[in-house]
C-alpha cells in the first residue's frame, strides 16, 4: 500500500478556514465539517485529521501526524520537537498582556507580585524572566479574559487579533510579548515517500503564496521609454515586449511584486507608460 501523508488541521477556530482555503487553492480536495474527525483527499495521497490546535504539535512530534498547521504561539508554547518548514502568512495575531481599563500601568514592573492568568505559561514565564519581573502565573486553559473581572488575577496574557475580546471584557492591552502567524510543521524524521509528498505539497503552497504576492501587469509604452520601463519590470525572467499596431508603441507584459507595487507603478507611469492593466495571478510556478 502506498503511504498517505497525514496532515493535522485545527478542527475549528482561528486557523481552520484559512487552512482549508489553502488546500483548496493547492487543488487538494477533502471533506470537512459536520463533526468529521478525519478525511482522505480524493485527489492527493493525504489524510486529514481535525484536532484541537493545542494538540497538534504533540501529534506531529509523536508521528501520529506527519505534518500540521498551527499558530507559532502554540508551537513555541508547547515546545515540542517538531520541524517548522514554512510560514503561511495567515492567522496573524499577538500574545499580549492586558489589564482592566482604568488600572494604572507604568510598565512591565507594574506586574511585580501580581497574578497573571494565561494559557501560555511558558511564553509568559520566559518574558517575565527576561524582564526581571516576579509575578504569579495562574494557568487556565480558556476564557482567560474573564479572570480580572472575577478577581482571579490582576492581568491576563492572551492572544489578541481584532481586540474585540479584550474590549468586551473591559481590558486594555499594555504589552505585546510575542507575534504569531500560522506555520507548517513536520515530524522530524519523515520516511522518503512521505518526504516526497511533503515536498510536493510545499511546492504547491509556495506557488499559491507567490501568486498572491504578485500581480500580472500589462501596459502600453512608447518605444523610446522601453528600456526604462522594462528595467522597472524584471518579471520572472524578463518582460514580454510585443509591438502594437500603432507605430512607435509596444505592449509590455510582466509580473510585479505586491510590496513594490505602488512605488514601481508611479515610476512606470512617469516613464511614459499608458493603459496599465493589473491582473491577479492564480498560480505562479518558478
Ligand atoms: C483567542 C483568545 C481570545 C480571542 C481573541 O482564542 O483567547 O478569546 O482569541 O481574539 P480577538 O482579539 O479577535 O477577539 P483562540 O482563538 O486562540 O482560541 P483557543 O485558545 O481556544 O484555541
Ligand atoms: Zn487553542
Amino acid at each position: 500500500m502506498s503511504s498517505l501523508l497525514r496532515i493535522a488541521l485545527q478542527k475549528s477556530g482561528r486557523l481552520s478556514e484559512d487552512s482549508y482555503q489553502l488546500f483548496k487553492e493547492c487543488g487538494i480536495r477533502f471533506d470537512y465539517g459536520t463533526g468529521k474527525l478525519k478525511s482522505i483527499s480524493s485527489n492527493f495521497p493525504a489524510e486529514f485529521l481535525f484536532l484541537r490546535d493545542d494538540d497538534i504539535p504533540g501529534y506531529v512530534e509523536d508521528g501520529v501526524a506527519d505534518l500540521g498547521i498551527v499558530g507559532e504561539n502554540v508551537a513555541v508554547e508547547m515546545g515540542r520537537n517538531v520541524k517548522t518548514i514554512h510560514k503561511l502568512g495567515f492567522s496573524k495575531c499577538r500574545l499580549s498582556i492586558a489589564i482592566l481599563r482604568g488600572t494604572e500601568w507604568t510598565g512591565v514592573q507594574s506586574l511585580e507580585g501580581k497574578n497573571i492568568a494565561t494559557s501560555y505559561p511558558n511564553l509568559l514565564g520566559n518574558y517575565l524572566a527576561g524582564e526581571g519581573v516576579k509575578a504569579h502565573i495562574h494557568e487556565i486553559s480558556g476564557s482567560v479574559e474573564i479572570a480580572p473581572s472575577i478577581g482571579l488575577a490582576e492581568a491576563v496574557c492572551d492572544i489578541v487579533s481584532s481586540g474585540s475580546t479584550l474590549l468586551s471584557n473591559g481590558l486594555k492591552e499594555v504589552e505585546t510579548i510575542f507575534r504569531s502567524e500560522a506555520i507548517l510543521i513536520t515530524h522530524t524524521e519523515l520516511d522518503a515517500d512521505k518526504q516526497a509528498l511533503a515536498d510536493k505539497l510545499l511546492f504547491r503552497i509556495k506557488s499559491v503564496q507567490a501568486a498572491k504576492n504578485n500581480k500580472y501587469i500589462v501596459l502600453n509604452a512608447p518605444n523610446h521609454a522601453l528600456e526604462r520601463i522594462t528595467s522597472l519590470l524584471p518579471g520572472m525572467k524578463s518582460p514580454t515586449v510585443t509591438p502594437l499596431a500603432t507605430e512607435g508603441w509596444s505592449s509590455v507584459h510582466s509580473v510585479l511584486n505586491e510590496n513594490e507595487f505602488w512605488e514601481n507603478i508611479e515610476a512606470i507611469r512617469a516613464a511614459g507608460a499608458e493603459g496599465i492593466l493589473v491582473i491577479p495571478i492564480e498560480k505562479m510556478i518558478y
